[in-house]
Order: C-alpha cells, then sequence, then structure tokens
C-alpha cells in the first residue's frame, strides 16, 4: 500500500510490484466451509490480490467474510453466539483458510459443535490448539463493515474500544496496562459507591489506586497520543487520495485532559484527587483515560456532525486503511483486508481510487450489485447465487465473462 508509492512507475508496473510482492505478504490461498450459516459446501481459491464477492441480498456474501474473520480472531464480528453459524437443522459447522505467509504455508480449521463439551475448537495444520492466544495473529485481518460507521457516528466509547483494539493488537504493554487500569477502576469504583451507602471510605486505599490508575493511565496515554498522531497521519493521507478533493481533509485528534511530558504522571494523580469529592459525591470516577475521546474532523468541523454518508463511510474506510499500514509497520506482516458492504455509498471516484489503494494486499469485497466496484481492477470475481435454499458460489473470470459456463466453478 502507501509505503510502496516508490515503486508506482505506471499502472502495469505497480501491478507486477504487488505480484512479486505477493510472494511474500501474507494471503489466503484457499477457503473451505460446511455447514456455515447458509453454505452446506463450499470451497474457492481466491486470488492474492482483489477478489470481490457479489450476490443479492442475503445471498451469503457477509457470511465468507465472517467465517474469515472466525478464522483470524477465533470470533464472529457480528454474533456472540457460536451457535448462530451452524447451519440450520445441523449439528456442527466447520470452516478451514490455508494461509500464505512469507516462510511458511498453515491450514487454520474450526469445528463449532454447540452439543459438544468443548464447542469451539481451532487447529493449526490439523493439530488441535488448547490456548486461545496461539491462534492471534496466525491470520491478521482488518475487517471494515457497515457496523464501522457507528464508530464515527456514535459516543466516544466506541471509539475508544476501537483505539484500544487497534494498539493492543501491536502492543502487549498497552494491552497489559489497560487490563491493569480497569482492574484498578473497578476497585475505585468499588470503594465510591460503598462510600454512597455508607458515608465511610479509606483515604488511604483511594491513594493506592489512584497511584496504580495515574501509573497505567501514562502507560496509556503516552501510546494512544503516538498512535493517534500515526493513524492521522496515515488516515488523512488516504482521504485525500480517495476523496480527490484538497478541500476535504480529514484530521483525527486526541482530546486527552493532560499534557504529555515528564509529570504526566504525577499531574493525573493530582486530577483523580482535585475531583475525588465530585467522585464521592457520583459513586464513580469521572476524570481519566477511560473517558477520553476522539475527535474526528472534516475540515476542523465534526464530521459526525456535518459530514455526508460518504464522506463518513470514507473517512472510517481510510481509519481501517491507516490500521492495515500501522499493522504491518508493527508486526511486520501485511493483514488481510476484509471489506463488506463499503462501496455502494461511494461516488464512482472514490470507488477506483479506494480499490487501487487496497490492490496491494488481499483483499476481499463484497457487493450486492457488480456495478458498486470498478472490475477493472478486480482480480477474482465472485457471484454468489442460491438455489433451493443452498449457497452456491459461481466464479466468474473476467476476462472470459463472455463464456461464463466454461470457467464457472460450482460448488454445492
Ligand atoms: N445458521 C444459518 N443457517 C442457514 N442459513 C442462515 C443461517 N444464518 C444465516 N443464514 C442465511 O444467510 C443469509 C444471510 O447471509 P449474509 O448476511 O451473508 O447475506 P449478504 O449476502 O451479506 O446480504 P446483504 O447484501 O443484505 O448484506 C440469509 O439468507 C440467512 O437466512
Ligand atoms: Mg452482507
Amino acid at each position: 500500500m502507501y509505503i510502496f508509492q516508490e515503486g508506482e512507475a505506471g499502472d502495469n508496473a505497480q501491478k507486477l510490484l504487488c505480484y512479486d510482492l505477493h510472494l511474500y505478504i501474507m494471503n489466503i490461498e484457499f477457503v473451505q466451509l460446511r455447514n456455515f450459516r447458509n453454505y452446506e459446501e463450499l470451497s474457492f481459491s481466491p486470488s492474492p490480490g482483489i477478489n470481490v464477492i457479489y450476490g443479492k441480498n442475503g445471498s451469503g456474501k457477509t457470511n465468507i467474510i465472517e467465517a474469515i474473520h472466525y478464522l483470524s480472531l477465533g470470533k464472529s464480528h457480528r454474533t456472540n453466539s457460536d451457535r448462530d453459524v451452524v447451519r440450520n437443522n445441523e449439528s456442527f459447522a466447520f470452516c478451514s483458510a490455508t494461509v500464505r505467509k512469507a516462510n511458511t504455508k498453515i491450514e487454520i480449521s474450526l469445528n463449532l459443535s454447540p452439543n459438544e463439551k468443548k464447542v469451539k475448537n481451532f487447529s493449526i495444520a490439523k493439530k488441535r490448539i488448547n490456548r486461545f492466544h496461539e491462534l492471534i495473529g496466525q491470520l491478521q485481518c482488518v475487517i471494515f463493515s457497515p457496523e464501522d460507521l457507528l464508530v464515527i457516528k456514535e459516543g466516544p466509547q466506541l471509539r475508544r474500544k476501537l483505539i484500544d483494539m487497534m494498539i493492543s493488537q501491536i502492543s502487549t504493554e498497552y494491552f497489559i496496562a489497560l487490563q491493569e487500569y480497569n482492574s484498578a477502576l473497578n476497585q475505585r469504583n468499588a470503594i465510591l459507591r460503598e462510600y454512597k451507602k455508607t458515608n465511610v471510605y479509606d483515604p488511604n486505599m483511594i491513594d493506592i489506586f489512584d497511584e496504580q490508575l495515574a501509573k497505567y493511565g501514562t502507560v496509556i496515554i503516552t501510546h494512544r497520543a503516538r498512535f493517534i498522531d500515526e493513524l492521522n497521519r496515515i488516515a488523512s493521507y488516504y482521504y485525500e487520495q480517495i476523496s480527490h478533493n484538497e478541500h476535504e481533509k480529514l484530521s483525527i485528534q486526541y482530546a486527552s485532559s493532560l499534557k504529555i511530558d515528564s509529570e504526566l504522571s504525577r499531574a493525573y494523580k493530582k486530577l483523580l484527587l482535585s475531583n475525588l469529592q465530585n467522585d464521592l459525591f457520583r459513586g464513580t470516577t469521572e476524570k481519566g483515560i477511560h473517558r477520553e475521546d476522539l475527535d474526528i474532523l472534516l475540515n476542523t468541523k465534526e464530521i459526525k456532525v456535518f459530514g455526508s454518508q460518504g464522506q463518513v463511510r470514507t473517512a472510517a474506510l481510510c481509519i481501517k486503511l491507516a490500521q492495515v499500514e500501522l499493522f504491518k509497520k508493527h508486526s511486520g506482516e501485511w493483514p488481510v483486508l476484509l471489506l463488506d458492504d463499503v462501496m455502494s455509498e461511494l461516488d464512482v471516484e472514490r470507488r477506483r481510487k479506494m480499490m487501487e489503494l487496497t490492490g496491494k494486499v488481499q483483499t476481499f469485497i463484497t457487493c450486492a450489485d457488480e456495478s458498486d466496484v470498478d472490475i477493472q481492477l478486480a482480480d477474482r470475481k465472485y457471484y454468489i447465487y442460491q438455489e433451493n435454499a443452498n449457497g452456491k458460489m459461481k466464479k466468474f473470470i473476467e476476462e472470459c465473462n463472455s463464456n461464463i459456463s466454461n470457467n464457472e466453478l460450482i460448488f454445492e
């Protein structure tokens, strides 16, 4: 993506370059589903470039994205109940992916059996794994789905969650600090709640937890500031590229209440102390990193208030593209990009640009209509149709579109 710009010596050169690079970029070579959502049986070999999956509403496009998400992060991106993905009237679901990485090739698979004692079993190279963290990182994915628009439109909680998740994926120090912070916060809040009932509290205990919150809060603020600065730089670059309009400037700013300097930890503790009476009155800790927000602005105005639907979607997409970039920078591997139904509200120019930018990592794009994407830029195109309520997939090879029957692959 972005860092390969120097290789751009014309479209063909760029394409060649990315195919060479795909030899070293993580990509999924083969996908197989059995009794997964509406698929009785499905298998296909995606391109290492852009894969477009299109079909009518309800045909099963997101189901494929969901299966890949399971194999990457161990869970669905849209349900908390594993049982939901098991095909109706079946007792198990299965999905697997063969993943090519820089030096190896692995097969990751999932067996879901809601009626068994252990419902969810993952295997790597056919060997069952016992610990969840063995799965994380094997297949790195960045997903963008319609739900992500809420990150921009809704309250600060979702934005914090997104930032926490992004930084946690690349920094264990951050992940641990966040866990420690939340644990100290819960205990401090328990004291505050108790005070509301009894009018008694132990200032020494508050002091102990304030110390913890200041210590871990400092780590978190420092990471957030650094990360959001990088995110802003890359996302605003993408926004400029995609909108093709120099008057539309995206900026993402970290709205921290504290200044980052050598006094940060002390200032943090002071902030908690100065707000203690208020916290005791309210029964909760009102200041700190758990209340911070991100300002997402378009030309210095809040995008959630002033942005059009397409602008909000472009901004959300650029944040995800920046995440891909930052993933690569920090982990050394390009992740697979999953774009579920994100094209329909973008104008033609934005769609084209968007596909050009994503073309350097393996990308799965779903859309309801073939015209939602610039087909010239798709490396492989799949059309999903349903027959007798069974999901089937028909693969079109773009160059041979006129003679589809020779090239179709139907899986039942
Ligand atoms: N457990 C299940 N068993 C069988 N079919 C299921 C199951 N869960 C969902 N489905 C079916 O899967 C289909 C929805 O699939 P999916 O969400 O992938 O559609 P889509 O192609 O992404 O649609 P849209 O364009 O509206 O986003 C629906 O027809 C639904 O009935
Ligand atoms: Mg869908």
